[in-house]
C-alpha cells in the first residue's frame, strides 16, 4: 500500500518533529492533541523550525511553504481514521497510549498500519491492544527530529514483513537512516544511553565530579556533543527517569537501578529544559549547573 497520509497523535516534542519531517518529505500530515493550545504551539514551533532551515539555505522558502500547506491539525483522534500511517507520540505512559489505541482503533482503515514512537514500552503488549497485530510497529524517533538521522525500527512477535518493508520504505522517503531492533525493554539507543546517563548522575551524587566537570569530560573526552547530563535535560528527566524503570523492571537487573538523586530531581518538578530547571538553571541568559 503507498503511504501519502500520515496521522500524528500527540503534539509535543516529538510529536511537531515527526509532522515536520513527514511534511517536508511530502507526506500529507493531519496532528491530533486534546489540547488547541498545544496544536497551535507545535505549528507555530514547525514554522519556526523551518525557517530556521530556510536562512540557513537548507531548503527554499516554496519548499518550506508547500511543507506547511501539508499540515493540519485535529482535536478529534477519530479523524485519523482515514490516514495510511498513525504515528502516536502521546506521553510515555503505558495507560494513555493503550487508551487512545482503544479510542482510535473502531474508527481506521483495515489497511492502515499504526505505529508508536515509544522509546521504550513493549511493542508486542501495545500491539496486543489494538485489532492489528501484524499492522503493529515500534517507530522511535529521535529528537531533535528535523537533525537526527536516526530512526529505530521496533518489530512486535506478530509484525508482518509488508508492515516491516513498508516502514523502512517510508524512512527512506525521509532522507534518514533506519536501524532495526528487537521488541526488548528500550530497544538499541535507549538500552544503552540511559544506563550511560544512569552512571553520569551516580558520578555526581556519589561525588566524582560535579555538573560541569562530568559533562566536560564526556564531551572533550568522547566526543559526544552534548555532556551526559545536559543531554538528560534536554531528553527530560521524567522520562529518563520512566526508560530506566522500564529496564529496571522489563530486565529485572539491579545494574539498571534509577540513582536515587535521579528520583529527586523528578520528584522536585527539576525534569530539564522543559521545566526551566534540572541538572542546569535555564532561567538565566545561560544554563547554570545545580550542583
Ligand atoms: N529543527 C530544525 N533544525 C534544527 C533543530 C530543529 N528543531 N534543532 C537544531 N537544528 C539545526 C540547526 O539549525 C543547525 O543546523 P546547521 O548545521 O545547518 O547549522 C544544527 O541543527 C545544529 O544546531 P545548533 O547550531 O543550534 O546547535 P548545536 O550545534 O549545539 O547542535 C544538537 C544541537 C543537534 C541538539 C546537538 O547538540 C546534538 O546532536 N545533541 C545530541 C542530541 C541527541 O543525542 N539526541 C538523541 C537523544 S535520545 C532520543 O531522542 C531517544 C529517546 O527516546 C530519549
Amino acid at each position: 500500500m503507498a503511504i501519502q497520509s500520515v496521522g500524528v497523535i500527540g503534539a509535543g516534542q516529538m510529536g511537531n518533529g515527526i509532522a515536520h519531517v513527514f511534511a517536508l518529505a511530502g507526506f500529507d500530515v493531519l496532528m491530533n492533541d486534546i489540547s488547541q493550545d498545544a496544536l497551535d504551539k507545535a505549528v507555530s514551533l514547525i514554522d519556526r523550525n523551518l525557517e530556521r532551515q530556510v536562512s540557513r539555505e537548507k531548503i527554499t522558502a516554496q519548499v518550506k511553504s508547500d511543507a506547511m500547506a501539508r499540515i493540519s491539525t485535529t482535536l478529534k483522534l477519530s479523524d485519523l481514521g482515514r490516514t495510511d500511517l498513525v504515528i502516536e507520540a502521546a506521553t510515555e505512559r503505558e495507560t494513555v497510549k493503550q487508551a487512545i489505541f482503544e479510542d482510535l482503533v473502531p474508527h481506521l482503515k483495515p489497511e492502515t498500519i499504526l505505529t508508536s514512537n515509544t522509546s521504550s514500552i513493549s511493542i508486542t503488549r501495545l500491539a496486543s491492544r489494538t485489532d492489528r497485530p501484524e499492522k503493529f510497529m515500534g517507530f522511535h524517533f529521535m529528537n531533535p527530529v528535523p537533525v537526527m538521522q536516526l530512526v529505530e525500527l521496533i518489530r512486535g512477535i506478530a509484525t508482518d514483513e509488508a508492515t516491516y518493508k513498508a516502514l523502512h520504505a517510508v524512512v527512506e522517503k525521509l532522507g534518514k537512516t533506519s536501524a532495526t531492533a528487537e521488541d526488548f525493554p528500550a530497544f538499541i539507543v535507549n538500552r544503552i544511553l540511559m544506563p550511560m546517563i544512569n552512571e553520569a548522575v551516580y558520578t555526581l551524587y556519589e561525588g566524582v565530579g560535579s555538573v560541569s566537570s562530568i559533562d566536560s569530560a564526556m564531551k572533550l573526552g568522547t566526543n559526544h556533543p552534548m555532556g551526559p547530563l545536559e543531554l538528560a535535560d534536554f531528553i527530560g528527566l521524567d522520562t529518563c527517569l520512566a526508560i530506566m524503570n522500564v529496564l529496571h523492571d522489563g530486565l529485572a537487573d539491579t545494574k539498571y537501578r534509577p540513582c536515587p538523586l535521579l528520583t529527586k530531581y523528578v520528584e522536585a518538578g527539576w525534569l530539564g529544559r522543559k521545566t526551566g530547571r534540572g541538572f542546569y538553571d535555564y532561567r538565566g541568559d545561560t544554563p547554570v549547573p545545580t550542583r
